[in-house]
Protein backbone atom coordinates (compact mmCIF):
# COMPACT_ATOMS: atom_id res chain seq x y z
CA UNK A 1 0.00 0.00 0.00
CA UNK A 2 1.51 3.52 -1.17
CA UNK A 3 1.45 6.31 1.84
CA UNK A 4 -0.97 8.58 1.91
CA UNK A 5 1.22 10.79 3.97
CA UNK A 6 2.74 14.40 2.59
CA UNK A 7 5.28 13.85 0.47
CA UNK A 8 9.04 14.89 1.22
CA UNK A 9 10.33 17.53 -1.52
CA UNK A 10 13.91 17.69 -1.25
CA UNK A 11 15.54 20.80 -2.61
CA UNK A 12 19.41 21.36 -1.96
CA UNK A 13 21.21 24.18 -3.87
CA UNK A 14 25.09 22.87 -4.05
CA UNK A 15 24.91 19.91 -2.04
CA UNK A 16 24.29 16.40 -3.48
CA UNK A 17 20.98 15.17 -2.59
CA UNK A 18 21.32 11.45 -2.84
CA UNK A 19 22.07 11.30 0.85
CA UNK A 20 19.54 13.14 2.68
CA UNK A 21 16.78 11.59 0.03
CA UNK A 22 18.09 8.04 1.21
CA UNK A 23 18.44 9.42 4.80
CA UNK A 24 14.23 10.18 4.54
CA UNK A 25 13.28 7.21 2.76
CA UNK A 26 15.15 5.27 5.57
CA UNK A 27 13.68 7.36 8.58
CA UNK A 28 10.08 7.54 6.94
CA UNK A 29 9.72 3.88 5.23
CA UNK A 30 6.77 3.68 2.54
CA UNK A 31 6.75 7.91 2.33
CA UNK A 32 7.23 9.41 -1.11
CA UNK A 33 10.87 11.20 -1.22
CA UNK A 34 11.63 12.95 -4.69
CA UNK A 35 14.13 15.91 -5.43
CA UNK A 36 12.63 18.77 -7.02
CA UNK A 37 14.50 17.30 -10.47
CA UNK A 38 12.29 14.03 -9.50
CA UNK A 39 8.66 16.03 -9.35
CA UNK A 40 9.29 17.81 -12.77
CA UNK A 41 6.39 20.04 -13.69
CA UNK A 42 4.06 18.43 -11.27
CA UNK A 43 4.05 18.29 -7.44
CA UNK A 44 2.75 15.81 -5.42
CA UNK A 45 -0.49 16.61 -3.54
CA UNK A 46 0.33 17.18 -0.12
CA UNK A 47 4.08 17.73 0.78
CA UNK A 48 6.96 19.15 3.28
CA UNK A 49 9.80 20.89 1.65
CA UNK A 50 12.93 20.23 3.14
CA UNK A 51 15.71 22.91 1.78
CA UNK A 52 19.11 24.58 2.06
CA UNK A 53 20.06 27.58 0.32
CA UNK A 54 16.70 27.15 -1.83
CA UNK A 55 16.45 30.27 -5.15
CA UNK A 56 13.52 32.40 -4.71
CA UNK A 57 12.30 30.50 -8.41
CA UNK A 58 12.48 27.07 -6.53
CA UNK A 59 10.19 28.60 -3.60
CA UNK A 60 7.76 30.14 -6.26
CA UNK A 61 7.94 26.54 -7.88
CA UNK A 62 6.86 25.04 -4.61
CA UNK A 63 4.12 26.83 -3.40
CA UNK A 64 1.98 24.66 -1.09
CA UNK A 65 4.41 22.81 1.38
CA UNK A 66 2.61 21.91 4.51
CA UNK A 67 6.00 22.94 6.28
CA UNK A 68 9.63 23.81 5.43
CA UNK A 69 12.38 22.43 7.23
CA UNK A 70 15.63 24.00 7.25
CA UNK A 71 18.75 21.88 6.33
CA UNK A 72 20.72 24.07 8.64
CA UNK A 73 20.27 25.55 11.45
CA UNK A 74 20.06 29.27 10.04
CA UNK A 75 17.46 30.21 7.93
CA UNK A 76 18.44 33.43 6.52
CA UNK A 77 18.67 31.25 3.06
CA UNK A 78 14.95 30.63 3.34
CA UNK A 79 13.39 34.04 4.44
CA UNK A 80 15.29 36.00 1.59
CA UNK A 81 14.52 33.90 -0.51
CA UNK A 82 10.20 34.25 -0.18
CA UNK A 83 9.04 31.31 1.32
CA UNK A 84 5.56 31.05 1.00
CA UNK A 85 3.27 33.21 3.91
CA UNK A 86 1.61 31.49 6.99
CA UNK A 87 3.92 27.74 6.21
CA UNK A 88 5.93 27.03 9.18
CA UNK A 89 9.21 26.93 9.21
CA UNK A 90 11.33 24.50 10.92
CA UNK A 91 15.37 25.15 11.71
CA UNK A 92 18.42 22.42 12.98
CA UNK A 93 18.55 22.14 16.19
CA UNK A 94 20.72 19.11 17.27
CA UNK A 95 23.58 18.08 19.71
CA UNK A 96 25.86 16.75 16.87
CA UNK A 97 25.67 20.39 15.19
CA UNK A 98 26.12 21.90 18.94
CA UNK A 99 29.08 19.79 20.02
CA UNK A 100 30.89 20.83 16.24
CA UNK A 101 30.62 23.92 16.82
CA UNK A 102 31.60 24.06 20.44
CA UNK A 103 34.74 21.97 19.21
CA UNK A 104 35.34 24.73 16.08
CA UNK A 105 35.21 27.98 18.97
CA UNK A 106 36.86 26.20 21.32
CA UNK A 107 39.99 25.26 18.91
CA UNK A 108 39.74 28.80 17.51
CA UNK A 109 39.88 30.85 20.68
CA UNK A 110 42.69 28.59 22.14
CA UNK A 111 44.97 29.04 18.52
CA UNK A 112 44.35 32.62 18.80
CA UNK A 113 45.68 32.31 22.86
CA UNK A 114 48.43 30.68 21.87
CA UNK A 115 48.91 32.47 19.14
CA UNK A 116 48.97 29.56 16.56
CA UNK A 117 49.32 32.30 13.54
CA UNK A 118 52.41 33.79 13.97
CA UNK A 119 53.74 30.48 15.18
CA UNK A 120 52.88 29.57 11.68
CA UNK A 121 54.70 32.22 9.89
CA UNK A 122 57.34 32.40 12.37
CA UNK A 123 58.08 28.09 11.06
CA UNK A 124 57.69 28.74 8.09
CA UNK A 125 60.63 32.10 8.20
CA UNK A 126 62.36 28.65 10.07
CA UNK A 127 61.95 31.77 13.48
CA UNK A 128 62.69 30.19 16.78
CA UNK A 129 60.68 32.79 18.38
CA UNK A 130 57.97 32.86 20.91
CA UNK A 131 55.75 35.49 22.88
CA UNK A 132 54.45 35.83 25.71
CA UNK A 133 50.87 34.56 26.77
CA UNK A 134 48.51 34.91 28.53
CA UNK A 135 46.37 32.49 30.40
CA UNK A 136 42.60 31.52 29.63
CA UNK A 137 41.79 32.90 32.81
CA UNK A 138 43.12 36.04 32.16
CA UNK A 139 41.14 36.63 28.72
CA UNK A 140 37.92 37.63 27.88
CA UNK A 141 35.50 35.80 25.10
CA UNK A 142 32.68 38.29 23.94
CA UNK A 143 29.89 35.79 22.39
CA UNK A 144 27.59 37.72 20.14
CA UNK A 145 24.54 35.96 20.58
CA UNK A 146 23.68 33.64 23.80
CA UNK A 147 21.06 31.09 21.72
CA UNK A 148 21.56 27.37 21.36
CA UNK A 149 24.86 27.76 19.96
CA UNK A 150 26.78 29.95 22.16
CA UNK A 151 25.36 28.72 25.35
CA UNK A 152 27.25 25.65 24.56
CA UNK A 153 30.26 27.43 23.51
CA UNK A 154 30.51 29.67 26.64
CA UNK A 155 30.64 26.09 28.77
CA UNK A 156 33.67 25.03 26.68
CA UNK A 157 35.17 27.74 26.67
CA UNK A 158 34.62 28.78 30.23
CA UNK A 159 35.67 24.76 31.62
CA UNK A 160 39.22 25.75 30.23
CA UNK A 161 39.06 28.67 32.02
CA UNK A 162 38.41 31.81 30.03
CA UNK A 163 36.35 34.74 30.85
CA UNK A 164 33.25 34.74 28.95
CA UNK A 165 30.16 37.15 28.37
CA UNK A 166 27.41 37.58 25.77
CA UNK A 167 25.08 39.47 24.19
CA UNK A 168 22.09 39.07 22.84
CA UNK A 169 18.61 41.01 21.15
CA UNK A 170 16.90 40.49 23.95
CA UNK A 171 17.87 40.47 27.88
CA UNK A 172 18.27 37.24 29.15
CA UNK A 173 18.44 35.87 32.87
CA UNK A 174 19.84 32.87 34.32
CA UNK A 175 22.50 31.87 31.96
CA UNK A 176 25.87 31.15 34.04
CA UNK A 177 27.61 33.58 32.43
CA UNK A 178 27.18 38.11 32.42
CA UNK A 179 25.02 38.97 29.44
CA UNK A 180 24.19 42.36 28.61
CA UNK A 181 21.52 43.27 25.50
CA UNK A 182 20.37 45.53 22.95
CA UNK A 183 22.25 48.20 21.29
CA UNK A 184 22.97 49.88 24.59
CA UNK A 185 24.31 46.57 25.83
CA UNK A 186 26.94 46.12 22.85
CA UNK A 187 29.23 48.67 23.81
CA UNK A 188 29.69 47.61 27.44
CA UNK A 189 30.80 43.86 26.11
CA UNK A 190 33.03 45.32 23.61
CA UNK A 191 34.97 47.42 26.17
CA UNK A 192 35.47 44.41 27.82
CA UNK A 193 36.26 41.92 25.04
CA UNK A 194 39.20 40.46 23.87
CA UNK A 195 38.09 37.80 21.91
CA UNK A 196 34.93 38.35 19.98
CA UNK A 197 32.67 35.40 18.91
CA UNK A 198 30.13 35.89 16.65
CA UNK A 199 27.05 33.24 16.69
CA UNK A 200 24.78 35.51 15.41
CA UNK A 201 22.32 34.97 12.59
CA UNK A 202 21.63 36.81 9.26
CA UNK A 203 18.80 39.57 10.05
CA UNK A 204 17.55 42.66 9.01
CA UNK A 205 19.14 44.04 11.98
CA UNK A 206 22.53 42.08 12.13
CA UNK A 207 23.17 42.59 8.68
CA UNK A 208 26.34 44.84 8.37
CA UNK A 209 26.23 45.43 12.11
CA UNK A 210 29.75 44.07 12.43
CA UNK A 211 32.93 46.97 11.38
CA UNK A 212 35.22 48.97 12.36
CA UNK A 213 33.08 50.59 14.80
CA UNK A 214 32.63 47.20 16.80
CA UNK A 215 36.06 46.46 16.25
CA UNK A 216 37.72 49.51 17.17
CA UNK A 217 35.33 49.10 20.49
CA UNK A 218 37.10 45.57 21.44
CA UNK A 219 39.90 45.67 24.36
CA UNK A 220 43.74 45.78 23.94
CA UNK A 221 45.19 46.99 26.52
CA UNK A 222 45.03 43.79 28.89
CA UNK A 223 47.68 41.00 28.29
CA UNK A 224 46.05 39.90 25.35
CA UNK A 225 47.18 42.65 23.31
CA UNK A 226 45.16 43.39 20.27
CA UNK A 227 41.83 41.69 20.18
CA UNK A 228 40.95 38.73 18.11
CA UNK A 229 37.62 37.96 15.70
CA UNK A 230 35.96 34.60 15.60
CA UNK A 231 33.02 34.52 13.27
CA UNK A 232 31.32 31.16 12.73
CA UNK A 233 27.57 33.08 12.39
CA UNK A 234 27.01 34.55 8.73
CA UNK A 235 28.97 36.23 6.57
CA UNK A 236 26.49 39.44 5.90
CA UNK A 237 26.84 40.55 9.94
CA UNK A 238 30.39 41.99 8.60
CA UNK A 239 31.58 44.38 6.72
CA UNK A 240 34.52 42.48 4.76
CA UNK A 241 35.90 45.79 3.95
CA UNK A 242 36.24 47.06 7.14
CA UNK A 243 37.21 43.60 8.73
CA UNK A 244 40.32 43.73 5.92
CA UNK A 245 41.45 47.24 6.81
CA UNK A 246 40.91 46.44 10.84
CA UNK A 247 42.94 42.70 9.91
CA UNK A 248 45.47 45.25 8.29
CA UNK A 249 46.21 48.52 10.38
CA UNK A 250 46.28 46.39 13.59
CA UNK A 251 43.01 47.52 14.83
CA UNK A 252 42.52 43.33 15.13
CA UNK A 253 45.07 40.99 15.48
CA UNK A 254 43.98 38.14 13.84
CA UNK A 255 40.57 36.07 12.45
CA UNK A 256 38.93 32.78 12.38
CA UNK A 257 36.70 33.07 9.82
CA UNK A 258 34.19 30.09 8.72
CA UNK A 259 31.48 32.14 6.70
CA UNK A 260 31.17 34.57 3.90
CA UNK A 261 29.43 37.50 2.13
CA UNK A 262 29.72 35.02 -0.94
CA UNK A 263 30.13 31.20 -0.54
CA UNK A 264 32.23 29.77 -1.67
CA UNK A 265 34.12 32.55 -1.09
CA UNK A 266 35.75 34.18 -4.35
CA UNK A 267 39.12 33.67 -5.19
CA UNK A 268 39.75 36.74 -5.38
CA UNK A 269 38.89 37.89 -1.65
CA UNK A 270 41.62 39.38 0.22
CA UNK A 271 41.01 36.96 3.14
CA UNK A 272 42.92 33.99 1.18
CA UNK A 273 46.18 35.52 1.19
CA UNK A 274 46.57 37.12 5.11
CA UNK A 275 48.31 35.31 7.13
CA UNK A 276 46.36 36.61 10.66
CA UNK A 277 43.30 34.83 8.98
CA UNK A 278 42.27 31.36 9.58
CA UNK A 279 40.09 30.51 6.87
CA UNK A 280 37.39 27.35 6.58
CA UNK A 281 34.59 27.04 3.66
CA UNK A 282 31.49 27.65 6.27
CA UNK A 283 32.08 23.77 7.72
CA UNK A 284 32.69 24.90 11.72
CA UNK A 285 29.23 22.75 12.33
CA UNK A 286 28.58 20.59 9.71
CA UNK A 287 26.37 18.04 10.94
CA UNK A 288 25.85 14.89 9.41
CA UNK A 289 22.74 13.63 7.27
CA UNK A 290 21.41 10.75 9.81
CA UNK A 291 21.49 13.87 12.26
CA UNK A 292 19.95 16.33 10.19
CA UNK A 293 17.10 14.54 9.14
CA UNK A 294 16.12 13.01 12.50
CA UNK A 295 15.52 16.03 13.63
CA UNK A 296 13.72 17.21 10.67
CA UNK A 297 11.73 13.80 10.73
CA UNK A 298 11.10 14.71 14.56
CA UNK A 299 9.43 18.33 13.28
CA UNK A 300 7.48 16.19 10.57
CA UNK A 301 5.88 14.02 12.80
CA UNK A 302 5.05 16.89 15.27
CA UNK A 303 3.07 19.01 12.78
CA UNK A 304 1.46 15.86 11.53
CA UNK A 305 -0.04 15.13 15.05
CA UNK A 306 -0.54 18.97 15.45
CA UNK A 307 2.10 19.92 18.12
CA UNK A 308 3.60 22.66 17.98
CA UNK A 309 7.12 22.47 16.23
CA UNK A 310 9.96 21.89 18.89
CA UNK A 311 12.29 24.36 16.31
CA UNK A 312 10.04 26.55 14.98
CA UNK A 313 11.27 29.96 12.94
CA UNK A 314 10.03 33.35 13.50
CA UNK A 315 9.47 35.12 10.01
CA UNK A 316 8.99 38.33 11.96
CA UNK A 317 12.41 38.15 13.77
CA UNK A 318 14.17 36.48 11.14
CA UNK A 319 15.97 33.71 13.11
P1 LIG B 1 19.65 30.88 18.22
O1 LIG B 1 18.41 31.35 17.53
O2 LIG B 1 19.52 29.88 19.31
O3 LIG B 1 20.44 32.13 18.82
C1 LIG B 1 20.56 33.34 18.13
C2 LIG B 1 21.11 34.37 19.10
O4 LIG B 1 21.37 35.58 18.37
C3 LIG B 1 20.12 34.72 20.22
O5 LIG B 1 20.80 34.88 21.44
C4 LIG B 1 19.54 36.05 19.75
O6 LIG B 1 19.08 36.92 20.77
C5 LIG B 1 20.77 36.65 19.09
N1 LIG B 1 20.37 37.73 18.19
C6 LIG B 1 19.57 37.68 17.11
N2 LIG B 1 19.39 38.91 16.59
C7 LIG B 1 20.11 39.75 17.37
C8 LIG B 1 20.32 41.16 17.38
N3 LIG B 1 19.75 41.95 16.46
N4 LIG B 1 21.09 41.69 18.34
C9 LIG B 1 21.65 40.91 19.29
N5 LIG B 1 21.51 39.56 19.36
C10 LIG B 1 20.73 39.01 18.40
O7 LIG B 1 20.62 30.35 17.08
P2 LIG B 1 21.80 29.28 17.15
O8 LIG B 1 22.66 29.60 18.33
O9 LIG B 1 21.27 27.91 17.02
O10 LIG B 1 22.57 29.62 15.79
C11 LIG B 1 23.10 30.90 15.56
C12 LIG B 1 23.55 31.06 14.13
O11 LIG B 1 24.74 30.31 13.89
C13 LIG B 1 22.61 30.53 13.05
O12 LIG B 1 21.54 31.43 12.82
C14 LIG B 1 23.51 30.41 11.86
O13 LIG B 1 23.56 31.63 11.17
C15 LIG B 1 24.88 30.14 12.48
N6 LIG B 1 25.35 28.77 12.22
C16 LIG B 1 26.54 28.61 11.57
C17 LIG B 1 27.04 27.36 11.33
C18 LIG B 1 28.37 27.17 10.70
O14 LIG B 1 28.71 26.03 10.34
N7 LIG B 1 29.17 28.21 10.54
C19 LIG B 1 26.30 26.16 11.75
C20 LIG B 1 25.09 26.45 12.43
C21 LIG B 1 24.64 27.71 12.66
P3 LIG B 1 17.86 36.49 21.75
O15 LIG B 1 18.50 35.53 22.75
O16 LIG B 1 17.45 37.76 22.37
O17 LIG B 1 16.83 35.83 20.89
C1 LIG C 1 24.12 26.69 9.11
C2 LIG C 1 24.32 25.27 9.30
O1 LIG C 1 23.02 27.18 9.34
O2 LIG C 1 25.36 24.76 8.80
O3 LIG C 1 25.09 27.36 8.74
O4 LIG C 1 23.52 24.61 9.95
Amino acid sequence: MPDTKPAIVVALTGWNAEPWVARFRAQLPGRTVLTLAECGESRPPAYHLFCWKPAPATLAATPHPLLIASAGAGVDHILTAGPPPGVPISRVVDADLTGRMVEYVVLHALMHLRRMPEAATYQRAKRWKGKPMPAAREVTVGLLGTGVLAQAAAAGLAALGFRVIGWSRTARSGLPFETFSGAGGLPVLLARTEILVSLLPSTPETRGLIGTRVFSALRREGAFGPPVFINAGRGDTVREDELVAALTDGTLRAASLDVFVTEPLPGSSPFWGMENVILTPHNAADSTPDAVVAGAVAEIHRFEAGLPLHNRVDPGRGY
